[in-house]
């Protein structure tokens, strides 16, 4: 096993929670929580520096019940979140020799561990070191944190399908965690694109360099504008919804080519059935010692 670069703590700080809620409702700041033991094998100890706190955490922390919790990891008491950026701090015996302790990695714990409660939201956790990577040199360790989840959600959009330089692609909610990263990939393979936002966010989703912004709360009905303005040769071969908007899929003919794909990545059905986290408790200060902002990452301090 590599050598302890620094003194490890016994106990440290933790976001909690041991029973099912919003997480106003039943995270607790436990300062306490024992810190996990050295790592075995090819498993990484890492300092979390930020988290980045993601909508899916509320459906686990709403639905999961505390007992499978207790039967998945023996302890009641759970951990929330599972996307990171922090610092090696040991390495298992058998880690690969580029993540040596001091080395900046990011992440996103197994779902089981997720499940079990075993979560990110504290300042030292286990991770697979097949389950991260190195932190890029041009890149920040709060960049690097909501990368994992929202991130690789949109890469996994483009998957399916092959968006080359000139295809006209429409990224439907495009200001958010899944839709900033969307644009940017879209761009980034020489698309045409065309991103629907609320004019709030028109000045965020221009400076990614699309090619045009379409309010779509001031334009009622959607499709119907769509279908006006993309309809025939305008049409669209590619449309990318983070949204779910059923009537974009609906009327798609009017603005999609005949061959073209329309891909979706919402959740929001889940969501539905599970308590609302109100907008004002999303993207807030965590709590004493902590700053967290939805896929932008939490700091322990
Ligand atoms: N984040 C993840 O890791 C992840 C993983 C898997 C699946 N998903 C799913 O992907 C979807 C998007 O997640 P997210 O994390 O990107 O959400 P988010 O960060 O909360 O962003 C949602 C965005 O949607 C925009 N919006 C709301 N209603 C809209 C509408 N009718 N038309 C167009 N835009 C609208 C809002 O933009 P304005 O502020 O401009 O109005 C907001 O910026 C969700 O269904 C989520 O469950 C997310």
């Amino acid at each position: 096993m590599s050598k302890d670069p620094t003194p490890q703590p016994h106990t440290m700080r933790a976001w909690t929670f041991s029973c099912r809620g919003l997480p106003k409702d039943v995270l607790k700041l436990d300062y306490t929580h024992p810190v996990p033991p050295p790592p075995t094998k090819g498993d990484l100890l890492i300092r979390v520096s930020y988290v980045g706190l993601n909508p899916g955490c509320v459906i686990n922390m709403s639905f999961i019940p505390p007992f499978l919790r207790r039967f998945l990891s023996g302890n009641p008491t759970a951990i929330p979140e599972g996307e990171f950026a922090g610092v090696v701090h040991l390495a298992g015996p058998s880690a690969p020799p580029n993540f040596s302790p001091g080395t900046r990695v990011f992440g996103n714990i197994p779902m089981m561990r997720l499940i079990a409660g075993l979560g990110t939201l504290a300042e030292y956790i286990i991770m697979p070191s097949s389950g991260v990577a190195v932190v890029p040199a041009s890149m920040s360790l709060v960049e690097a944190s909501g990368l994992s989840g929202a991130g690789q959600t949109a890469m996994d959009m483009f998957l399916p399908i092959r968006v080359k330089e000139g295809h006209r692609v429409l990224v439907n909610g495009s200001s958010g965690g899944v839709g900033i990263m969307a644009v940017q990939i879209a761009k980034a393979k020489g698309a045409y694109v065309v991103a629907t936002c609320s004019e709030a966010s028109f000045e965020l989703v221009k400076s990614l360099g699309v090619d045009e912004v379409v309010d779509y709360r001031a334009n009622v009905p959607l499709h119907a504008h769509l279908a006006d303005k993309y309809g025939g040769k305008n049409s669209f071969d590619f449309i990318l919804d983070t949204i779910g908007t059923q009537d974009l899929f609906t009327y798609s003919p009017s603005y999609l080519k005949p061959e073209g794909q329309l891909i979706n990545v919402d959740t929001s059905h889940l969501r539905r059935s599970s308590p609302r986290l109100p907008d004002d408790q999303r993207g807030t200060n965590g709590g004493e010692g902590c700053e967290f902002s939805t896929n932008g990452g939490g700091r322990n301090a």
